[in-house]
């Protein structure tokens, strides 16, 4: 199998129909991947170009092979979305007229060892979506609180038992270097039984949202977004966690109350049970549309 069939794009339907009216246009794919949406957009709308946008070196250069056959419409960047304003100024581009945002992680990450965001392979606690700035999770680990430690795996996680994970996580913080450690101490903290899904899921979650600043970036990039939005351009995101989606929807509220947006989604839009069974991925994604007016 080639890396490119690893990630299925999550409502990639729903995506391609909110387009039409820009099929002319120019979009900013805020969150590239392995290209899975790119392609699917660039296939069925033939006068659409693309700004291509990741923060993972790996998963931008498989994205830029995927999309080779349509290189004279793309144009790659290796950035955070919420560079957006410096990343468009140095394309000489000042607005465009559609964004796309799929948060989260892609299969790559979640399927590769050594990336460290793995609960079933065991691989150095990395989990930085960047690997070529910053510094790893385990490194941090043993610079944390045990309050912060508790805070991330509560705010992130929404895990009601991050008391007790967090004091044994605190207690073995020098020993923690890879995921299974991690894996193991949540097993031991709050104990381990078979189920859909792992007990220290959760945690992980958490502490990839921490270590990556994913609500940040998030709350960044839409205090700039607007101005570079065409007017009848298009803002799709779609996002996996409850905080994120809470910040979308607020953003998206704030904005038709100002006169500057109409919400294209009153009512959020999920997967349908034949999404699910075919990409579990896709279980917890929720989409949301504005137009800008
Ligand atoms: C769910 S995957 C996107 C999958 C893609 N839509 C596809 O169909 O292949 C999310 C991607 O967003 C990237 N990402 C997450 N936060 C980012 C940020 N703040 N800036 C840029 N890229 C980010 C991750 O590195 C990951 O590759």
């Amino acid at each position: 199998m080639e890396n490119k069939d690893f990630h299925i794009p999550v409502l990639v339907d729903e995506v391609i129909s909110f387009l039409a009216s820009v099929s002319e246009g120019l979009l900013v794919d805020c969150t590239v991947g392995m290209g899975g949406h790119s392609e699917a957009i660039l296939e069925r709308y033939k006068g659409i170009k693309i700004v291509a946008v990741d923060r993972d070196s790996e998963a931008l250069a498989i994205a830029k092979e995927r999309l080779l056959g349509f290189a004279p419409r793309c144009w790659f960047v290796k950035n955070n979305y919420r560079e957006i304003d410096i990343f468009l100024s140095q394309l000489n581009i000042s607005k465009v007229d559609a964004v796309l945002v799929d948060l989260g992680i892609s299969s790559l990450q979640i399927t590769k060892p050594e990336r460290g965001f793995s609960i079933r392979y065991d691989g150095p606690l990395d989990m930085r979506m960047d690997f070529e700035t910053g510094i790893p999770l385990w490194e941090i680990l043993s610079h944390l609180s045990r309050s912060q430690i508790q805070n991330i795996i509560s705010l992130y996680g929404e895990e009601n038992k991050s008391d007790k994970i967090a004091s044994l996580i605190y207690l073995e913080r020098h020993k923690i270097k890879t995921t299974g450690d991690l894996k193991q101490i949540v097993e031991k903290a709050i104990g381990y039984q078979r189920r859909k899904i792992h007990p220290a899921t959760r945690v992980f979650q958490a502490f990839r949202i921490f270590i990556n600043q994913e609500l940040d970036s998030l709350n960044v990039f839409l205090s700039k977004l607007i101005g570079h939005i065409n007017s009848h351009g298009k803002i799709i995101i779609i996002s996996y966690h409850s905080l994120e989606d809470r910040l979308i929807k607020n953003y998206f509220k704030e904005m038709e109350l100002k006169g500057l947006g109409k919400v294209l989604t009153p009512k959020v839009i999920k997967p349908g049970r034949k999404e699910i069974l075919m990409n579990p991925r896709a279980r917890s994604a929720k989409m949301r549309v504005l137009e800008v007016v």
